[in-house]
C-alpha cells in the first residue's frame, strides 16, 4: 500500500502538489475545466489544514520556444482562483531565486502555481528526461510532496518521479480515487471486454496497445492509431496523421497477424479532399494521396456500435475524428450514443475524451470517468505506473514531527 494523504502529517506544512492541469486552451480561454475541478479536493484539504500550497503541472507538449506561447498555465491560474474563490499567486520562472523566495514566504492557506513544468524542457529536457538536479531544486520548494496528477503517472518525468525521492511523499485524493475506480472496474473486467483507442498521441499509445491487446476481447481503433495500422498494411491513408516510425510499423503488422480476430478497423472514413469543398465519405481502400481522414464513416459507426452493444465492459480513450470541427463530429457523437445506450459498463478515460464528451452534450451520461487516457491504458496493461512506483510505501514513511 502506498502512503496516502489522509495518513500523512501535513498540518501547517509547505506542500508541493503535482496536479495534471493539462487542459485544452484556445486564445487564452480554458475550454474544459474538468481536470482542474478534479484537482480541487486535494487542494481544499491542504488549505483546510493550514498548508502553504505550491501547485505544479505540465501543459501540452513543449518542443520549441514558440510552443511556450500557447501553453502557459496563466489561464489555468485564473480558473483555479475563481473555483477556489481565493487569490492564486503565479511563478513564471520555475527555477529562479524569485520563485524560491515566493515559495518560502508563502503564508498558511496561500497558493502558488508554478508555470508549466515542460518549459524546463527548453533547451535541455530537464522535465521530460528525468533530471535529478532539477528534481532536488523543485523539491527544495516544499516540505512534503503530494502526487495527485493521475493522468501523468505514466510519465517518468522529473516532476512526477524525481521529486518524491527528495521529500516525504504520498498519493493525493484524486489518484487514490482513480486507482480504486480502475481496480474495481477494469482490472478484472466482465467480458466481452472492449477497448476503444483513438486520438492523436499515436506513438505513445501504440506501445501500450501491444501490452493491452492480450487482455481484451475487442480493440476498436480510430484516428491516428487506425491510420497507422492501415498504412502498415500498405493501404493509402493520404496525408492523415499516422506513425512514420519504421520499427513501429513492423511491430504493428506482427500484432495484427497475431491478434486478427480482436482488431476492428474502420471500413470507411469522412475525408477532407483537395478537390471537393465538402467532407467526402469514402471506403477505406479508396483514400487518395492528398486526402486527410477526419472521421469514421457510417459503416464503421454501425460496426463499432454493434461490438459496443455486445460487450459487458467498454473502455474508451480518444475520439473517432476531429470532433471540434462540425463536419467531422458525427462519428464521435454516434459512438458516445452507443456507449450511452449499452447495458455494459462504460469507462471514459482521458482529457481529450472528456472534453469531447462534455462539448458534444454527454456530460452527465457516464458514471465512470477517469482523467487519465495514456495513464489508464498503461495501468491496464502493466497494473502499475512509474508515478505510483515513485511513492513511498505506507510503512517506509519517516516519522514526521507530530
Ligand atoms: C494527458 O492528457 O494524457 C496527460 O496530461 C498527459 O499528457 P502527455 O500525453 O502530453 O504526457
Amino acid at each position: 500500500m502506498k502512503q496516502t494523504l489522509k495518513n500523512m502529517y501535513i498540518k501547517d506544512k509547505r506542500v508541493l502538489v503535482r496536479c495534471d492541469l493539462n487542459v485544452p486552451i484556445k486564445g487564452g480561454n480554458v475550454l474544459d475545466t474538468t481536470k482542474i475541478e478534479k484537482s480541487l479536493k486535494t487542494i481544499k484539504y491542504l488549505l483546510e489544514n493550514n498548508c502553504k500550497v505550491i501547485i505544479m503541472s505540465h501543459l501540452g507538449r513543449i518542443k520549441t520556444e514558440e510552443d511556450k506561447k500557447e501553453n502557459s498555465l496563466l489561464p489555468v491560474k485564473n480558473v483555479l482562483s475563481n473555483l477556489l474563490n481565493t487569490e492564486v499567486k503565479f511563478a513564471s520562472d520555475i527555477l529562479s531565486e524569485e520563485t524560491k523566495n515566493m515559495a518560502l514566504n508563502l503564508q498558511p492557506k496561500e497558493i502558488l502555481l508554478l508555470e508549466n513544468t515542460r518549459f524546463l524542457d527548453i533547451p535541455n529536457k530537464l522535465e521530460s528526461n528525468l533530471n535529478e538536479e532539477t528534481a532536488q531544486k523543485l523539491a527544495s520548494l516544499g516540505e512534503v510532496f503530494v502526487q495527485d496528477a493521475f493522468a501523468s503517472l505514466h510519465r517518468a518525468h522529473t516532476s512526477v518521479v524525481g521529486i518524491p525521492k527528495y521529500l516525504p511523499n504520498c498519493l493525493g485524493f484524486l489518484v487514490e480515487e482513480e486507482l480504486n475506480m480502475l481496480n474495481d472496474n477494469l482490472l478484472n473486467p466482465e467480458v466481452p471486454f472492449t477497448v476503444i483507442v483513438g486520438g492523436a498521441k499515436v506513438d505513445d499509445k501504440l506501445e501500450i496497445i501491444k501490452s493491452l491487446i492480450p487482455k481484451c476481447n475487442h480493440l476498436l481503433v480510430s484516428g491516428g492509431i487506425a491510420n497507422s495500422f492501415l498504412a502498415s498494411l500498405g493501404l493509402n491513408v493520404g496525408t492523415s496523421l499516422r506513425t512514420t516510425n519504421l520499427k513501429t510499423i513492423e511491430e504493428l503488422k506482427t500484432l495484427m497477424l497475431n491478434y486478427k480476430e480482436k482488431f476492428a478497423f474502420p471500413l470507411d472514413a469522412v475525408v477532407e479532399t483537395t478537390y471537393n469543398e465538402k467532407p467526402t465519405l469514402k471506403n477505406i481502400n479508396k483514400i487518395e494521396d492528398n486526402d486527410i481522414i477526419k472521421d469514421i464513416g457510417s459503416k464503421t459507426t454501425a460496426k463499432y456500435s454493434k461490438i459496443i452493444n455486445e460487450s459487458k465492459t467498454i473502455f474508451i480513450n480518444g475520439t473517432m475524428g476531429i470532433y471540434e470541427e462540425n463536419a467531422y463530429k458525427n462519428g464521435t457523437m454516434e459512438i458516445f450514443n452507443a456507449l450511452k445506450n449499452t447495458s455494459g459498463k462504460v469507462i471514459i478515460g482521458g482529457g481529450d475524451t472528456i472534453s469531447a464528451m462534455n462539448s458534444l452534450g454527454f456530460k452527465s451520461d457516464f458514471k465512470y470517468v477517469s482523467s487519465g487516457g495514456g495513464a489508464t491504458l498503461e495501468y491496464l496493461a502493466k497494473k502499475t505506473l512509474p508515478g505510483i512506483e515513485a511513492i513511498s510505501e505506507e510503512d517506509n514513511i519517516e516519522t514526521l514531527d507530530l
